[in-house]
């Protein structure tokens, strides 16, 4: 039985960190993404988090503030999933899972009270994310409506939500 603990990440993971995201993407743009992040305003440290299986760093997830443009909205505290990546050989053991559990049960204890993610249809709801069109909340590119998902932390937090969400400028989403 292989040993897995999240915690959140150091200094010293930040190389194993660039590996993990460029080998699971086959691509360095998520890698260099997530170092840019780290110096981001929308940076929150508590939820930059590794998986380390029997020790070594297998996985990487990273939350960052989400802006709600919407006026009357404004003060709701919202977190957007990405990236997440687990390297390739250790993929389908369930710790992509456990850090999209432990990611969302720590924001909650943080006070975040929904969270936002543009992904795969069929993974994201399993962790409780249904389309982000049921509260009217969109991003200003044009995505197909089932892959911009959201999850409410607080129940209701999202029910006058509805106008465009602002991931951190670094994503590139103008
Ligand atoms: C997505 C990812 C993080 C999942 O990590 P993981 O540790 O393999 O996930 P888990 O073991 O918890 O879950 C595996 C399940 O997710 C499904 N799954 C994995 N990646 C998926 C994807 N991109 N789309 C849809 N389903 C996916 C698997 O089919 C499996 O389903 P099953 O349990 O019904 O068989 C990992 O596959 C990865 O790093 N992918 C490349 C990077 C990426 O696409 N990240 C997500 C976008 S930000």
């Amino acid at each position: 039985m292989q040993s897995l603990i999240i915690r959140q990440e150091n200094q010293a993971d930040y190389e194993a960190v660039y590996d993990i995201n460029k080998l699971a993407f086959q691509r360095e743009e998520e890698a260099q993404l997530v170092d840019k992040l780290r110096n981001s305003g929308a940076f929150i440290p508590e939820l930059s988090l590794v998986a380390l299986l029997d020790g070594q760093p297998a996985g990487y997830i990273l939350f960052t503030a989400v802006q709600l443009d919407n006026v009357a909205a404004q003060h709701i505290k919202v977190i957007g999933l990405a990236p997440v990546a687990v390297l390739p050989s250790e993929q389908n053991k369930g710790i992509g899972g456990a850090l999209i559990r432990k990611g969302l049960e720590i924001a909650t204890q943080l006070g975040y009270e929904a969270a936002i993610v543009l992904g795969h249809e069929n993974y994201y709801p399993v962790f409780g994310f249904e389309p982000a069109e049921k509260w009217g909340v969109k991003l200003s590119i044009d995505v197909p409506s089932p892959n911009f998902m959201a999850l409410e932390l607080k129940p209701g937090a999202l029910r006058n939500a509805a106008g465009i969400a602002r991931y951190a400028p670094e994503f590139g989403i103008i």
